[in-house]
């Protein structure tokens, strides 16, 4: 039984981090003329209204791209960000429409790149594939994302992004990804996989990031960012493991990151960092 729905969280500090993160890796794969493949396993709906109800309810993107959208000073790194945002809106307007993950893809992919989409949600899966009907670059699936990743790696460009972004509603769903990207980086090596975490109690979190280090893999960077005390209950913040990070990605984390807490914590409540949890 699936009850997460991304609508009550579209846009929030974690999406910033996640998109931004995205929006760049595509980017540095974009440095190549050859084409690419961006496999996503849990794609959620696609776009998100943030005058609907469950936008509302929670209000989360007020302190997530509410607080970035619009300022003058936003560094270059975020600009293919947020020109997917900006494409889903209309200029001088409020923001209104928020991109999911596979829509800020979709704004930066070439004519020669293709994109995967997994969604197992019964209401995510038609919005998603309803807004790419007719897009031949596009393939959107009604189906498990950790089952469906091993069927469609290696990707025949063997280049390419997997982004594995769950709602981790279930404890043995950390486990779950790491085995996950053990198979996929078995079947596609050159391959960046980047995978999404929240930060609930740090033994959790902590637990999670000792089974990378335990696994084996290796050249994982860790991009993380809190907004909230250590000692403060629920979600504290977000990050990024990016397994085989193209060139100075993670120079350009460590200039993005201090800009993003300084705009999202400006108490500076919480921490943020840039770290290697596995060297290559
Ligand atoms: C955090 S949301 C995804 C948000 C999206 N990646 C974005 O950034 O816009 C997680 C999504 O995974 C879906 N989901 C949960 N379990 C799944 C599974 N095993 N396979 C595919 N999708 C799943 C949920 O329905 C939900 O839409």
């Amino acid at each position: 039984m699936l009850s997460y729905r991304h609508g009550y969280h579209a846009g929030n500090v974690g999406d910033v981090l996640k998109h931004a993160v995205v929006a760049l890796l595509i980017e540095a794969l974009k440095k190549k003329p050859a084409p690419f493949a961006y496999l996503e396993t849990h794609a959620g709906a696609g776009r998100y209204d943030l005058a609907a109800a469950q936008a509302e309810k929670t209000g989360e993107y007020r302190e997530g791209i509410g607080l970035v959208w619009g300022r003058g000073d936003a560094p270059e790194a975020l600009a293919p960000y947020l020109s997917a945002v900006a494409a889903l809106n209309s200029p001088g307007e409020t923001l209104r429409y928020y991109p999911g993950s596979p829509r800020v893809a979709r704004h930066l992919l070439r004519a020669q790149d293709r994109m995967v989409l997994m969604e197992l949600h019964g209401s995510e899966y038609p919005v998603l594939k309803q807004a790419f009907a007719g897009d031949k670059q596009v393939a959107v699936h009604h189906r498990d994302g950790y089952e469906g990743l091993k069927a469609l790696l290696p990707p025949a460009e063997k280049r390419g992004l997997v982004v594995i972004d769950p709602s981790y509603e279930v404890k043995t769903e950390y486990a779950q990804v790491v085995d996950t990207v053990q198979s996929a980086h078995r079947r596609f090596a050159s391959g960046i996989i980047a995978v999404w975490y929240p930060v609930l109690a740090r033994e959790l979190t902590d637990g999670f990031k000792e089974s990378f280090r335990a696994s084996g893999l290796r050249k994982i960077l860790d991009v993380e960012l809190t907004t909230r005390p250590e000692e403060s209950v629920g979600m504290r913040g977000s990050g990024m493991l990016v397994l085989n990070p193209p060139w100075r990605f993670d120079s350009a984390m460590e200039a993005l990151v201090p800009w993003l807490r300084a705009v999202l914590d400006p108490g500076q409540a919480g921490s943020g960092g840039v770290e290697w949890l596995v060297p290559e």
